[in-house]
């Protein structure tokens, strides 16, 4: 198959929107990273989807929409703090897992009784969406294991000759997937992936008492151990090199890599001095925008052992932290 390089034309959305209506799929840009767009309701094209990324089929999709207004199909019920959180952070990062109605395929939603919705805020995205007059159903565009692609380049590098077309959009503002949430019956919000919209943001809405953070988001899972979104339990974002997080301030930190085998290279945020210093951004958002990227240099520049500084662990830091910790299979290390 070749996959062809579309543009954000009218034209080109238009030749997308076709593909996904006729059961095909598509890489499609978002604020977030790029999704792998296909229609929701059409177990066939979600199933090309899991192929075309590799990825375990019980690992649900999130499931796009352009106004909150198209959610009254998809849903059995929005809870009065989810019905908040989308009037305060929608269209944006934000996807809400609600339960679901028999109209969302088994195929899309993992087998699971519940489906994650996502009002995304970039441009191109809401076109196409509304273009293809279906929910789209789309993980992040990356082959299963990779880091998320932030770029059309990245989506072409592993999609290449997989799926018929990839629409460039240019790069991704936020660089890193969407806060998913879950909402209980009592209105409790349970954060399963931190990302752009922080804690801190849902607290101002929810008050501090009504979010808490899952286990899974700073704490290794065990195996067999239960988890609340099956994404959790995946191997993660790893490149080849062995990636360790380094916890500690500039000084110590450089003080630490410069004693490492002198082939090893250091991930910082700039301010080092380092040699072989892969810098990723000096605020939490410049470093939530350059992770993915960087996750994939170190792949190109074939790096074995690379030590990344520890980013904060608050506001969007605690989403690049969560990232890193998959990316380093939890190996932190305090110098
Ligand atoms: O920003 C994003 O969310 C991107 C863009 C393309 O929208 N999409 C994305 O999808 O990151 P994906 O499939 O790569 O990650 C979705 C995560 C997975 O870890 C999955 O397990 C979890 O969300 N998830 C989705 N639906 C769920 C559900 N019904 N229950 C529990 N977890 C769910
Ligand atoms: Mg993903």
């Amino acid at each position: 198959m070749i996959t062809r390089l579309l543009t954000s034309s009218d034209e080109d959305i238009a030749a997308a929107a076709r593909i996904i209506r006729e059961g095909g799929i598509v890489g499609m840009p978002t604020e977030t990273v790029y999704g792998l767009a296909g229609n929701a309701l059409d177990a066939d094209s979600s199933r090309k989807i899991y192929a075309a990324k590799g990825r375990p089929s019980d690992n649900p999709l999130i499931v796009h929409i352009a106004d909150i207004a198209d959610i009254s199909p998809l849903v059995k019920t929005v809870p009065d703090n989810a019905r908040r959180l989308f009037d305060t952070f929608s269209p944006g990062p934000l996807t809400v897992i609600l339960p679901k109605t028999d109209i969302i395929p088994d195929a899309t939603s993992g087998g699971l009784d519940t489906v994650g919705i996502r009002i995304p805020a970039d441009r191109t995205a809401r076109r196409l969406i509304r273009a293809a007059g279906v929910p789209i159903a789309a993980p992040s565009a990356n082959r299963s294991g990779s880091p998320s692609p932030t770029t059309a380049a990245h989506v072409m590098h592993d999609m290449d000759g997989r799926i018929p077309a990839v629409i460039d959009g240019g790069g991704c503002a936020v660089g890193v997937e969407s806060t998913v949430v879950s909402c209980s019956e009592d209105g409790h919000i349970t954060i399963l992936r931190p990302g752009f919209v922080s804690l801190e943001d849902i607290a101002s809405v929810t008050g501090e008492d009504g979010v808490s953070l899952a286990k899974g988001v700073t704490e290794r899972i065990s195996d067999g151990e239960r988890v609340l979104s099956p994404g959790m339990k995946y191997r993660h974002y790893a490149p080849d090199a062995d990636i360790a997080l380094v916890v500690g301030g500039k000084e110590a930190f450089e003080r630490f890599v410069s004693a490492q085998e002198a082939d090893a290279y250091a991930a910082g945020f700039g301010d080092e001095s380092l040699p072989r210093l892969i810098p990723y951004g000096l605020t939490s958002e410049e470093q939530a925008h350059e992770l993915f990227d960087m996750l994939r240099r170190i792949d190109e520049i074939g790096a074995k052992r690379v030590y990344v500084r520890c980013p904060e662990r608050s506001g969007v830091g605690l989403a690049v932290y969560n990232r890193l910790l998959r990316a380093a299979g939890f190996e932190v290390i305090y110098a």
